[in-house]
């Protein structure tokens, strides 16, 4: 599986631009549990895929961002997003799937709606393992797959290329609890709800935590 990402000179800087349009919005979404997530994280946090800087706000200040970010165009947002919000920010053109920190060298890992987009997720959930200490934690918003034969799984399939395309790599119908309840966390909480927005697709979502 190809550990490259390939950035896009047109929807890159497009996808950046909405993510930060969208991010009051993704606020209202999402800024509850965010919260609760990542309450008492540790002075050095690490981020798979951060975008455009979303949860920079629920970090405390002074933070040290280790953002795992291949994709260059994110990458002037999110430096934006971290002078608005005093962290420090150290950012790695990396995919998830390929982290260059060492092994049981993180406290926290934090990922909101990128396991949908990784290339291989079971790879990057590997190298989440990998870089975290013993007793580290894993924290996570995600979209998945709907339950087989409903409505919501029909409009995810129907969707998907589109979606993909559009969204450089995103996948409406990945199974993503799965992956996580098989990649052999030694403890792992994930609750299941439903997302109200009108971007449908991606409403039936997961969040939680693990623990190596
Ligand atoms: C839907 S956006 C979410 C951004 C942000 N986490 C948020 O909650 O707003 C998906 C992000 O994952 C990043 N991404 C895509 N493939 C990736 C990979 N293989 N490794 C790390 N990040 C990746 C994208 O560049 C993008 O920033």
């Amino acid at each position: 599986m190809s550990t490259v990402f390939k950035n896009n000179i047109i929807l890159g800087p497009i996808n950046s631009w909405m993510f930060k349009m969208l991010s009051g919005y993704m606020d209202h979404l999402f800024g509850n549990s965010k919260r609760e997530l990542f309450k008492n994280h540790p002075q050095t946090v690490v981020e798979i895929g951060p975008g455009a800087g979303a949860n920079m706000r629920y970090f405390k200040k002074g933070t040290h961002l280790i953002a795992i970010e291949p994709n260059v165009h994110m990458h002037k947002n999110l430096k934006k997003s971290a002078d608005k919000y005093g962290i420090e920010l150290e950012i790695k053109t990396l995919v998830g799937e390929s982290i260059d920190l060492p092994s049981n060298s993180c406290d926290f890992v934090v990922c909101t709606l990128v396991l949908c987009s990784v290339a291989d997720p079971n790879q990057c959930i590997d190298q989440i393992k990998r870089i975290l200490k013993p007793s580290g934690k894993f924290v996570f918003i995600e979209h998945v797959k709907a339950n087989e034969n409903s409505v919501l799984a029909f409009i995810q399939n129907i969707i998907h290329k589109p979606w993909h395309w559009f969204f450089e790599g995103c996948n409406t119908n990945r199974d993503t609890k799965v992956l996580l309840e098989r990649a052999g966390f030694n403890s792992l909480h994930i609750e299941s709800y439903h997302l109200y927005s009108p971007f449908i697709p991606i409403t039936p979502q997961i969040k939680g935590e693990a623990i190596k």
